[in-house]
């Protein structure tokens, strides 16, 4: 089995950091008028010598001798600021010094990851400084015993997962962008990707972690307990708030056995009816062993074959289903998922089917799911969207849509974790346009509020969505939310325009 996670996360690797070509994005300043810089300090010569003064040369990069915009663009090419320094911390206590210095002179921060996000909540929007976390990327201790995996937040997920292997351990948690995101970045966003079905979200893996709070403060919540009643769960704070409560700097992560077992099956249908069929005898037949279920539609397959010149053994259908299975006993786990695909197909619930005889078919067959989003990028422009709804509902949304937009894009997919309820419905057309836009949104938002579904159900609100957070929260959990972030970052220096709509005073 470790051949297979190598093989993968090597193509993952080489996809997820793609070369963008950043240059050519227009400035979220001009792109979003409407949004107003706050009243922050600009960069001057003295707080340059402030941080020079307390990090090494290679820590500070400003923008007089290098190329930031890497750092100012986003992985979908779709927004970009004009920060003129990237600080590189690699303590915590550096981390605590910048934060105390940035919040008593007014400098706004916008923490990144990997800046693999997909909601412009990791680049900033005007000339916040960026606050790196890359070089702090150590293994500070595995406990096979445990499970339990201390980390630095800069580490780079795919790093991470290659440690844990020596220690007969696995992550919670598995992404396309697993090259490049780092665990920071994974905690900040609550991402979810494609074993949730199986471990549940990092509210429940995360034991622990050290934050930096907006004034420099140091939170240290690095528990490695999994039981701990003993007042509020602050920690819970900091996943899923997106860098605008404090910067994460370590984690304690509860980390599963390593399966030594990992089978694949491709199957495809001729109706939604017949993948929600699919999704239920998975269920009831795979018991504990299923890791994944994940749908493709046709359109989303259409692309991923015909710009990345993948293949699919699996032809001609509305509908692909990806199950997953992981456990400990090869044998017993291939004649489960053999007898699911042989009663499927009897039953007619599934037309056409395959099992992946070896890794390389096992990866091959993830590919075709994965690299959807890279698929969709070389399209053009992508309207994004990360919707949960309930699970009969899942593909409606996408048909509507069609209905609506006619042939105004070039096209209108769905795919996601279906084993979730997590619909991943994208749009795309040759250039930004206003006009499309306009048409997707609020329709889309009304109609997932409708369904009582959320209009984030993993990427996290960023800027892309702050308008459109009270299409899922109440307006009484909105305002206590500003009030926290009131309490703890008063200044709102900490990635400001991002999660809230309108200005943080308001
Ligand atoms: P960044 O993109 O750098 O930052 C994301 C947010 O977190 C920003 O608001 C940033 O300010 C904040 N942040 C980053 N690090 C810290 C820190 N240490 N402390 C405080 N705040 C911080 N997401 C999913 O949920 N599931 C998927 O299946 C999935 N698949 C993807 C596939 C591809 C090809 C790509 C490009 C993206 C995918 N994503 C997915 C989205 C993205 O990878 C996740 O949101 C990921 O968790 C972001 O991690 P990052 O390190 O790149 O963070
Ligand atoms: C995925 O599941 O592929 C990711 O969330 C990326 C995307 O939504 O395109
Ligand atoms: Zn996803």
């Amino acid at each position: 089995m470790s051949s297979l996670y190598k093989l993968s996360t090597t193509i993952r690797k080489l996809h997820s950091s793609a070369a963008r070509f950043t240059k050519n994005v227009e400035f979220t300043a001009v792109r979003y008028p409407y949004l107003k810089r706050g009243s922050y300090s600009f960069l001057s010569d003295r707080h340059l010598r402030f941080f020079q003064s307390i990090l090494s040369p290679h820590q500070v990069l400003t923008d007089e001798f290098n190329d930031l915009s890497g750092y100012n663009v986003d992985w979908m090419c779709s927004v970009r600021g004009s920060s003129r320094l990237v600080l590189r911390p690699k303590t915590t206590e550096e981390v605590g010094a910048i934060l105390q210095y940035c919040n008593a002179q007014n400098i706004a921060i916008c923490p990144q990851g990997g800046n693999t996000g997909l909601v412009g909540g990791s680049v900033p929007v005007f000339d916040e400084v960026i606050l790196s976390l890359g070089l702090m990327d150590a293994v500070i201790s595995v406990d096979e015993l445990s499970g339990i995996a201390i980390v630095q937040a800069g580490c780079v997920l795919e790093k991470l997962e290659t440690v844990l292997h020596l220690n007969n351990l696995t992550l919670p948690l598995d992404l396309g962008a697993k090259g490049s995101c780092q665990i920071g970045g994974n905690v900040a966003t609550n991402a979810g990707g494609i074993r949730l079905l199986r471990y549940g979200n990092l509210h429940g893996s995360v034991m622990g972690l050290t934050a930096v709070l907006a004034n420099g403060q140091i939170m240290d919540c690095l528990s490695t307990n999994k039981k701990d009643n003993t007042g509020y769960d602050l920690k819970q704070l900091f996943i899923g708030s997106e860098g605008t409560l404090g910067v994460v700097t370590q984690v304690a992560l509860h980390c599963p056995s390593k399966p030594t077992s990992v089978q694949v099956g491709f199957f495809g249908i001729n109706s939604f009816d017949n993948v929600l069929e699919t999704l239920r005898l998975s269920k009831q037949s795979l018991g504990e062993i299923l890791s994944s279920c994940e749908l493709i539609d046709q359109s989303s397959m259409e692309c991923v074959t015909s710009q990345l010149k993948l293949k699919s053994p699996v032809n001609d259908f509305p509908f692909y289903i990806l199950i997953e299975t992981s456990g400990s006993n090869a044998d017993h786990d291939a004649e489960k998922l053999n007898s699911l695909l042989e009663t499927l197909l009897k039953n007619g619930t599934i037309m056409d089917g395959t099992l992946a005889a070896d890794s390389t078919q096992a990866t091959n067959l993830w590919a075709l799911r994965e690299r959807i989003a890279e698929a969709l990028a070389s399209e053009g422009y992508v309207y994004k969207y990360d919707v949960s709804v309930p699970i009969r509902q899942f593909y409606q949304l996408v048909d509507v849509m069609r209905a609506e937009l006619g042939s105004l894009p070039i096209r209108c997919c769905g795919y996601g974790h279906l084993g979730d309820g997590n619909l991943h419905l994208n749009i795309t057309s040759q250039e930004y346009n206003t006009v499309l836009l306009n048409k997707i949104e609020p329709f889309v938002y009304n109609w997932v509020s409708r369904q009582r579904g959320s209009v984030s159900a993993e990427h996290g609100v960023g800027l892309k969505k702050r308008d459109y957070i009270e299409y899922t929260k109440s307006p009484t959990s909105v305002y206590w939310m500003r009030r926290m972030k009131k309490l703890f970052d008063p200044n709102n220096i900490l990635n400001p325009y991002k999660i809230f709509p309108g200005s943080l005073n308001d």
